[in-house]
C-alpha cells in the first residue's frame, strides 16, 4: 500500500505528492538533484503549513484523462518495454480480446502488426510480459472498468469484459510518450512506472454527436473522430443524419432521399451520403473501439430534405425546393397523412436492421408548424413504430411532455429562456432516463470566445473551463441523479466544412466532457484537469488532430 492510501488528506498528502511516491514519474523532466531539493523545500512548506484542500488539486499525480478512480504510481521502479515485450492473452480468449491485444502489441513495437501470444490457463506467464486478463468474477470492474498492475517484471491488465480491457489499454497508452502514436517510429525503449490503477466509469452514456447533415463529413473523417473519442473513453457516437439541408443515409425503399435530398448542403456544396454498407463499416469500426452508433433522423421538423424528395410528406402535396441556408423551424412532416407514418416505418425498419445498438433517435426538436397536440400525438405514434422494430426511441427535450415509454431517452439541450418548454423532469418522474446536452456547456459548435472564427454563439461562448466546470448530477433542479444516464456533446455543423474545422471546435472541449462522463465527482477539479490536459498536446498532435491551443491550458 502506498502513502496515498495511508494518508488520504491534508498536509502529509501534500508532501507525499511532491515527493512523487505516486506522482508524476512518467512525465517528470526534472533532474534527480533538483528533485531532491524540491522535496526538501516542499517538506518544509508542507510541515509548517496545513495545505488547504483546493491546493491538493493543483499538482496532478498523473496526466490520465479521464481521471481514473484510483492511481498509485511509485516514484522508483519501472517496467521496461522493448521491441520483444510479449503481449499475452489466454489460450481461449475471444476475438475482441485478440483484437485488443493485437492493437496493443502493434502500438508497442515498430514495423509490422504483431499478434498477441496465447498461453494455456495453467502455463506460466513469460517474464516481462504484458498480460490481458478477462476475469468474469471481477465485479469491481463492472462492464467497462479495469485494473492495471505494473511491476518491474510484469504488467497485468484485468477486466470483467473486453470493454474494460480496451479502456485499460487506453490508460496504458496515456502513460507512454506521444511517440507511440507514430506508427512509423523507429525502435524505442519505453518505460511504465510501477504501480496500480483501478478504474470504472461514473456514467454509462458518454457521448458525442456529429451533425453530418448541415455539411457532409466523409466516412474516414468520422472514423478519425471515433479514434479520438476512444482514447478518452467516450462510448456513444450519435450521428445527426438528416436535417433541412441534407439526407445522409441510404434508405433502399426511398432512394430519392439521398439522390435528391442528399445532393447539397449549407452554402450549396455537393453534399453526400453514406451507403448502408458504409454505415455498417462505421458501426463495426466503432464497435471495435467500444463506441455505439446512434442514428438520428430528425422529425417532424428539420425535414426539408425529405419533403423536397417525397412531396406526399407535405400537407399540400407540393415538394419545396432544396434548402442551403441555416434557419430552423420552417419545415414539418404532415402529421395528418398516413403516408407520413408509412415513411417513418420504412426509415425506422431499415435503420433498425443496420443498427445493432438498442437506440434510434427521432429528433423532435424546434417544431413550429404543428399545434402542441398534433406534435405530442406525432411523437407518441413514432415512438410506437420504434418500439415495434425492437428499439428504444431517443428524442430531444421537447418530447418529454408526450406520454412516453420509460425506456425512451430524453436528451435535454435547451439552456435559454425557453428551457421551461424542455421539461425533461416529466420523463424522470415516469422513471425514464435523461441525457444531458445543455447547449451552454456541451454544444461544441459554440465559439470559445469572441475571437473564434468558426462556430455560432446563440447558446453563449464556451471556454474549455466552462465546458468542464459543471456537475451533471445536480444540473437540472427537478431531475434526480439516478435519472441521469450521462452526458453528450453535440457538434452542429452550420459553419464547419472540413475535418480540421470539426476538430478545432471539438478538441479540447470534448475531452473535458469525456472527463465529466467518466470520472467521479471527487476526482474532478479544473486546476488539475488543465494541467493534465497540457500533457496531451503532443499526443493530439502526433495523432494529427487539429485541436485549439486554448490559452487557458499551459500546453507542453
Ligand atoms: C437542437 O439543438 N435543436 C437540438
Amino acid at each position: 500500500m502506498t502513502l496515498s492510501l495511508l494518508f488520504p488528506v491534508g498536509s502529509v498528502r501534500c508532501a507525499s505528492r511532491q515527493i512523487g511516491l505516486f506522482g508524476d514519474v512518467a512525465f517528470s523532466r526534472s533532474s534527480r538533484r533538483a528533485g531532491a531539493m524540491r522535496i526538501v523545500a516542499t517538506l518544509l512548506v508542507c510541515l509548517t503549513m496545513a495545505a488547504p484542500v483546493h491546493a491538493q488539486r493543483t499538482a496532478p499525480t498523473h496526466a490520465i484523462i479521464p481521471a481514473p478512480q484510483r492511481v498509485d504510481l511509485a516514484r522508483t521502479g519501472s517496467f521496461t518495454i522493448t521491441d520483444s515485450t510479449p503481449v499475452v492473452i489466454a489460450a481461449n480468449a475471444g476475438e475482441e480480446v485478440e483484437r485488443i491485444g493485437r492493437r496493443l502489441a502493434t502500438m508497442l513495437g515498430p514495423g509490422a502488426p504483431r499478434a498477441p501470444r496465447r498461453i494455456a490457463a495453467r502455463a506460466a506467464v513469460p517474464p516481462n510480459a504484458i498480460q490481458l486478463v478477462i476475469d468474469e468474477d471481477n465485479d469491481d470492474a463492472g462492464a467497462e472498468g479495469y485494473q492495471i498492475d505494473v511491476r518491474t517484471g510484469s504488467v497485468r491488465i484485468s477486466a470483467r469484459e473486453p470493454a474494460g480491457l480496451f479502456y485499460g489499454v487506453q490508460t496504458l497508452r496515456q502513460l507512454l510518450p506521444a511517440s507511440v502514436e507514430h506508427r512509423a517510429a523507429l525502435s524505442r525503449t519505453l518505460t511504465l512506472p510501477v504501480g496500480k490503477i483501478e478504474d470504472a466509469p461514473r456514467y454509462t452514456w458518454r457521448g458525442a454527436m456529429l451533425d453530418v447533415a448541415r455539411h457532409f463529413l466523409p466516412l474516414d473523417d468520422v472514423k478519425r473522430y471515433v479514434d479520438v473519442m476512444a482514447l478518452y473513453k467516450l462510448n456513444v457516437l450519435h450521428l445527426h443524419l438528416a436535417d433541412d439541408q441534407g439526407w445522409r443515409i441510404e434508405i433502399m425503399s426511398r432512394p430519392n432521399l439521398t439522390r435528391h435530398g442528399g445532393s447539397t448542403q449549407v452554402g450549396g456544396g455537393p453534399g453526400g451520403f453514406y451507403t448502408q454498407a458504409q454505415y455498417t463499416e462505421l458501426v463495426e469500426y466503432a464497435q471495435a473501439r467500444n463506441v455505439m452508433i446512434v442514428p438520428e433522423i430528425d422529425m417532424p421538423g428539420h425535414t426539408n430534405a425529405a419533403l423536397a424528395s417525397y412531396p406526399e410528406l407535405t400537407c399540400d402535396g407540393v415538394a419545396p425546393p432544396l434548402y442551403t441556408g441555416i434557419r430552423v423551424g420552417f419545415s414539418a412532416l404532415c402529421p395528418s397523412k398516413e403516408s407520413t407514418y408509412a415513411f417513418v416505418e420504412d426509415i425506422v425498419r431499415e435503420l433498425a436492421a443496420i443498427t445493432p445498438g438498442p437506440y434510434i433517435h427521432l429528433g423532435g426538436d424546434e417544431v413550429e408548424k404543428l399545434t402542441h397536440t398534433e406534435y405530442l400525438r406525432f411523437i407518441e405514434r413514432v415512438e410506437r413504430i420504434v418500439r415495434t422494430e425492437g428499439k428504444n426511441m431517443i428524442g430531444w427535450g421537447e418530447i418529454a411532455p408526450a406520454n412516453l415509454d420509460p425506456g425512451t431517452l430524453v436528451q435535454h439541450w435547451r439552456s435559454d429562456a425557453r428551457a421551461s418548454r424542455d421539461s425533461a423532469y416529466l420523463h424522470a418522474e415516469r422513471g425514464g432516463m435523461i441525457i444531458l446536452s445543455p447547449g451552454n456547456r456541451t454544444y461544441l459548435d459554440m465559439k470559445y470566445d469572441a475571437n473564434t472564427i468558426l462556430g455560432l454563439r446563440w447558446a453563449g461562448m464556451i471556454s474549455v473551463e466552462h465546458a468542464y466546470s459543471w456537475e451533471p448530477a445536480t444540473f437540472l433542479a427537478r431531475v434526480p441523479e439516478r435519472a441521469v444516464i450521462g452526458v453528450e456533446a453535440p457538434l452542429w455543423s452550420e459553419t464547419l466544412e472540413k475535418r480540421s474545422d470539426y476538430e478545432f471546435l471539438a478538441f479540447p472541449r470534448l475531452i473535458a466532457i469525456a472527463e465529466l462522463g467518466w470520472s467521479q465527482r471527487n476526482k474532478r477539479a479544473w486546476s488539475d484537469f488543465r494541467t493534465r490536459l497540457a500533457e496531451h498536446g503532443p499526443r493530439l498532435q502526433a495523432m494529427g488532430v487539429n485541436f485549439y491551443r486554448s490559452p487557458e491550458i499551459p500546453w507542453k
